[in-house]
């Protein structure tokens, strides 16, 4: 056989041999039998090269280098395609980009609710909850709210059927958080420094401004000597802290019946009052029937609503946003 005609059929033998094999192991096999250092079949066209007259050298040496780069790649191109996974052995094609995992995030007024845990609670204020099935005792009775005052007019209120009446009277949903500072009065002696956030329920009529479930956050400090300037300079620095810019409080006279001076409680961080709630020293009547001495101790009380500081803050202008659910709206937070 002409030499030449050896290279071209090694390179024939090769690539078919090549082709046909089925796996990564034949590849292999195929590799050592005709590429391999020490048999392979790559030898005898060496030792023709070797044996070439130095006219031949130059054709050979330029064949052999040819065949042997053709040969190579052809090797690594099949080794590769072995390689992928094939889509009817995985089920699905791994070199698909992936679909994204959208993340879930916490509700605004979660948000909301846990950065005023966090600021007051740098003010020394601790967490304290009370659950929204309440009896009239704490919504009402504790709180210094006669039975002929407006706010107890069943209209006014969600009451449960009498059936689930407790020793503390017929059932409700809370219509404000200040049940939880009866609560907390009944079990702890003074100090006491405690705000407590949750939903409250009235039977409001639905607008923009107005939901029969909304938040609040009430506060209490009580110790021997707290004053109205302490309770200003704590909602002072409470709105400061977290509308980030200085905001000034005003209080105007009003009444509650659970305390006494009472004051409704605007802010403004530049543009206008808004009202954020109500505010005043804690009754002598409500401390007494906790059995705290008035003599001894005073407090004030805050309570305000929560989704109006958002609302503020976000720019939010309809309430029921927050429990409409609609994903292009809570994903903006
Ligand atoms: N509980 C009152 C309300 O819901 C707010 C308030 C809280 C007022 C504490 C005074 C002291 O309107």
């Amino acid at each position: 056989m002409e030499p030449l005609q050896q290279f071209e059929q090694f390179e024939a033998a090769a690539l078919a041999a090549l082709a046909n094999a089925k796996d990564a192991a034949s590849v292999e096999a195929a590799r050592v039998e005709f590429l391999g250092k020490k048999s392979g079949r790559i030898k005898e066209l060496q030792d023709l090269l070797g044996k070439a007259t130095s006219e031949q050298r130059p054709t050979f040496g330029a064949k052999f280098n040819e065949v042997r780069q053709r040969v190579t790649a052809a090797l690594e191109a099949r080794q590769l395609e072995l390689a992928k996974p094939k889509a009817s052995l995985t089920g699905f094609d791994i070199s698909l980009p992936g679909e994204p995992v959208r993340l879930g995030r916490r509700h605004p007024l979660t948000q909301t609710m846990d950065e005023f845990k966090n600021i007051i609670g740098r003010m020394g204020f601790t967490v304290a909850n009370g659950p929204e099935l309440e009896d009239e005792h704490h919504n009402f009775e504790a709180l210094n709210i006669p039975l002929d005052h407006p706010a107890r007019d069943p209209l006014e209120n969600f009451y449960l059927a009498t059936a689930t009446a407790t020793a503390g009277g017929p059932v409700l949903l809370r219509s404000q958080t200040s049940t939880v500072q009866i609560r907390v009065m009944e079990k702890t002696k003074p100090p006491i420094r405690i705000v407590s956030l949750g939903r409250v329920y009235r039977p409001d009529t639905i607008d923009a401004t107005h939901s029969c479930m909304f938040h609040q956050m009430e506060g209490l400090m009580i110790d021997t000597s707290v004053t109205m300037a302490q309770l200003k300079t704590t909602l002072r620095l409470f709105a400061t802290a977290y509308l980030g810019r200085d905001v000034t409080i005003r209080f105007r006279p009003s009444f509650f019946p659970f305390t006494e001076p009472s004051v409704e409680v605007d802010m403004s961080w530049g543009q206008g009052w808004m009202e954020i709630g109500g505010a005043g020293m804690v009754d002598p009547s409500v401390l007494r029937a906790v059995g705290y001495d008035p003599d001894e101790v005073t407090g004030f009380a805050f309570g305000f609503g929560i989704e109006r500081f958002a609302m503020r803050r976000y720019g939010i202008t309809d309430i029921r946003r927050f429990t409409e659910n609609d994903v292009r709206f809570l994903s903006q937070f």
